[in-house]
C-alpha cells in the first residue's frame, strides 16, 4: 500500500461507527498515513475519537470537519429507516469539499437467490425488514451529490469475531442444512480493498455499488468443522436445521432464510483487488494466530 505521509498532503478521513469493522478500517488507514477520527456513541479517552450518536441532538463541532477529505459510515439504519449520518450531518457533508465517501452496507438487500451467484447488477429483493431499511439508507445515499462508494458486505468475521471464538465461548450450534450456503469477508479484506480503491480512485471507473465477498461461498457445517479441527476439539453431535430451528431467534433464523452466493467478480476481476483472505481457511488461520497471540 501506498502511504501518503511521503510527499502527498495529508488525508484526513472521519470514520462514523467505529465498531469491528470501522476500527480495522481505522487501524489500516492510519498505517498508512491517513489521520483518523472514529466516531463512538461513549465518551472516550482518545484524541482521535469524537462523540456522535444519531439519536440525540449533540453534533461534532465544526473543527473536526477542517480539512475532512474522506468520510466513512459504518453505521446499521436507525429503525425508522432513516440514515445515522445523512439524516442529521448531510447539509454538513455537502459543504465540504470531499474526495470520497464510503457507505457499509450489506449484501442482506439482495433477498433470497435460492443458492445462486448474485452479483452488483441484479435487482435487489430485499426480504427482511431490516434489509428493506438498508435499501432506503443505500437510496439516500446514491442521492447525495456525494462522490460515493457503497460496499455491500455479507458476513463479517476476523479475529475476535469468529466461529472459533463461538466455539471457546461454547456460543455455538452445529446445524445442518442441504444446500444452504452463505457468504463470507474477513475484516482486513475490507478495510484493504476501501484503501486499495481509495488509492486508485482515478485509475479505475468509479463505481457506486460494489461487493466485497471472499471468493468461496461455503455451507456453515463446513465452517464449523475446520474450526473444531483448528481448535483440536471435538465437534458436537450435528442437528437437522428442522429441529434446530424450533430453538432459533428471530434473528437466528432470519439468516438461515436466505441463500446466495455473492459474486466479488468486479472488485477482484474487473477492478483487480487481491483478497488477503480468498476463502475461511485461510481467514481463520489468521484468527487462530490472534487467538493464541491474546491468551
Ligand atoms: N456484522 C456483520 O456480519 C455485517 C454483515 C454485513 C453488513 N454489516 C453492516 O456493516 C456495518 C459495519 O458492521 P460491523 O459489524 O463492523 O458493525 P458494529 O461492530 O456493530 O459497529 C457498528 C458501529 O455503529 C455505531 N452506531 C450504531 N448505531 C449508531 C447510531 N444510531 N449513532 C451513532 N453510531 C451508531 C456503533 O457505535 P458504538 O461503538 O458507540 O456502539 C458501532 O461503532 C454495519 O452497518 C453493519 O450493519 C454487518
Amino acid at each position: 500500500m501506498k502511504n501518503f505521509a511521503s510527499g502527498l498532503k495529508k488525508k484526513k478521513i472521519l470514520i462514523f461507527g467505529a465498531g469491528f469493522s470501522g476500527n480495522q478500517i481505522a487501524k489500516e488507514m492510519r498505517n498508512i498515513g491517513f489521520e483518523v477520527f472514529t466516531s463512538s456513541r461513549k465518551v472516550k479517552d482518545d484524541k482521535w475519537s469524537f462523540l456522535y450518536d444519531s439519536n440525540n441532538d449533540d453534533l461534532p463541532s465544526d473543527k473536526l470537519f477542517k480539512d475532512v477529505s474522506h468520510v466513512l459510515s459504518c453505521m446499521p439504519p436507525n429503525i425508522d429507516g432513516s440514515d445515522p449520518l445523512l439524516s442529521k450531518l448531510e447539509t454538513k457533508l455537502l459543504s465540504l469539499d470531499l474526495e470520497w465517501a464510503g457507505y457499509l452496507s450489506t449484501t442482506g438487500v439482495y433477498g433470497n437467490t435460492f443458492g445462486e451467484w448474485v452479483s452488483e447488477n441484479d435487482p435487489v429483493n430485499p426480504i427482511q425488514e431490516r434489509s428493506k431499511r438498508r435499501l432506503l439508507c443505500e437510496e439516500k445515499w446514491m442521492n447525495t451529490s456525494l462522490p460515493t462508494q457503497i460496499f455491500r458486505l455479507p458476513g463479517i468475521y476476523g479475529p475476535g469475531r469468529s466461529t472459533l471464538d463461538s466455539i471457546l465461548k461454547k456460543n455455538i450450534t452445529v446445524i445442518f442444512k442441504k444446500d444452504q450456503v452463505f457468504s463470507r469477508v474477513h475484516v482486513s479484506d475490507i478495510a484493504n480493498a476501501i484503501i486499495y480503491l481509495i488509492q486508485n480512485q482515478n485509475k479505475f471507473n468509479f463505481y457506486k455499488i460494489i461487493n466485497i465477498a471472499d471468493d468461496n461461498p461455503s455451507s456453515q457445517i463446513e465452517v464449523i468443522r475446520y474450526s473444531y479441527k483448528l481448535l483440536r476439539k471435538k465437534m458436537p453431535k450435528q442437528i437437522d436445521f428442522e429441529e434446530a430451528k424450533k430453538n432459533l431467534s428471530p434473528i437466528a433464523l432470519s439468516f438461515w432464510e436466505e441463500n446466495r452466493r455473492v459474486s466479488n467478480s468486479l472488485l477482484c476481476k474487473e477492478l483487480g483487488y487481491k483478497l488477503i483472505h480468498k476463502d475461511y481457511k485461510s481467514g481463520l488461520k489468521h484468527c487462530l494466530k490472534h487467538l493464541k497471540l491474546t491468551n
